[in-house]
């Protein structure tokens, strides 16, 4: 019988410091085959883990039309994610997955897009964001993207940002101004009160849970509908097959059923954040 919680071996081919305690890892599955296959849908997340020490959820941050390779970016907060974080290039990581639902994809592709991260969320939203510059719904439909962070040093994907312009307007917004930062300071509910927000849109966003607890109502006021705003939810996770329990909302499993759930639904879930 085939083991559901069999992992791979995956060589890391490249270690990026992207933000304090924050290192992007590039790498492939051993077996080519697996790594050839390798499919997932943007918003998915992997089991990553080392072997006596344990695994973590991890969104995938590389784009979905990327074969070669796949990339997680870990920051260092506890036992097994400070553990990656002292690999280095040739090392070994224990890859399983993708699981989750991934963002409502074939609703997105039929409306208008508006991106919304703060923090760490930009991980399991830039696979989003580079396909829909890279794809013809991309061209047919209008995107926006908002990312907030604390401060400049922990903006993630910098060098991403000149791309994404060429194709939709990103704008960026730090808690505190701090280095060569010459632009916007407040929270990410500020942008979407300067800015005209694309009609009939979708809002996917990703981002702690105080950001949600203004974002929401604030979307709401704006016209958008709870069955269009999706959020990403997180919990602490184990198994990220719907068996443990440990990610239980209600009679949700935010593994499995989610990360990602509409605000409708969210409404339905007790204390999702
Ligand atoms: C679907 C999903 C996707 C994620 N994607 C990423 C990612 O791309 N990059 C990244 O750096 N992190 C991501 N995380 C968070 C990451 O999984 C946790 O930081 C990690 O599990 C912490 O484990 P640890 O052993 O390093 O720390 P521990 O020693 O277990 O804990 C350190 C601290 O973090 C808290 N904690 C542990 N797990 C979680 C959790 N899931 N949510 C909130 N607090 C937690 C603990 O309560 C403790 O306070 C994701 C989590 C989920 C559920
Ligand atoms: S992590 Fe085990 S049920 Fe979700």
């Amino acid at each position: 019988m085939k083991n559901p919680y069999q992992s791979y071996p995956a060589k890391i081919t490249k270690i990026v410091l992207d933000a304090p305690e924050t290192r992007a890892f590039t790498f492939r599955f051993q077996d080519a085959k697996r790594q050839a296959a390798f499919k997932f849908i943007p918003g998915q997340f992997l089991m990553a883990g080392l072997p006596g020490i344990g695994e973590i959820p991890v969104g995938i941050n590389s784009p979905t039309y990327q074969k070669k390779f796949l990339q997680i970016t870990v920051r260092g907060v506890g036992r097994v994610s400070k553990a990656i974080q002292h690999k280095t290039v040739g090392s070994i990581l224990w890859v399983r997955g993708p699981y989750g639902n991934g963002w409502p994809m074939e609703k997105i592709k039929k409306k208008n897009l508006v991106v919304i991260a703060g923090g760490l969320g930009i991980i399991p939203l830039k696979p989003l964001i580079d396909e829909a510059s890279h794809s013809d719904w991309g061209k047919k439909i209008q995107v926006q993207v908002f990312y907030g962070s604390r401060n400049f040093e922990n903006l993630l994907f910098e060098p991403q940002y000149k791309r994404w312009n060429k194709f939709y307007r990103t704008q960026i917004i730090l808690d505190t101004a701090s280095g060569r930062w010459r632009g916007e300071v407040g929270r990410i509910t500020d942008l979407l009160d300067k800015n005209q927000l694309p009609h009939d849109a979708i809002v996917t966003a990703c981002g702690p849970p105080i950001m949600y607890k203004f974002l929401t109502p604030k979307l709401l006021e704006k016209g958008f509908k709870a069955e269009d705003i999706y959020l990403s939810l997180e919990r602490k996770m184990y198994c990220a097959i719907g068996v443990c329990e440990h990610c239980a909302i209600g009679d949700k499993y935010v593994c499995k059923d989610g990360p990602i759930f509409s605000l409708a639904e969210i409404n339905q879930m007790p204390k999702a954040f």
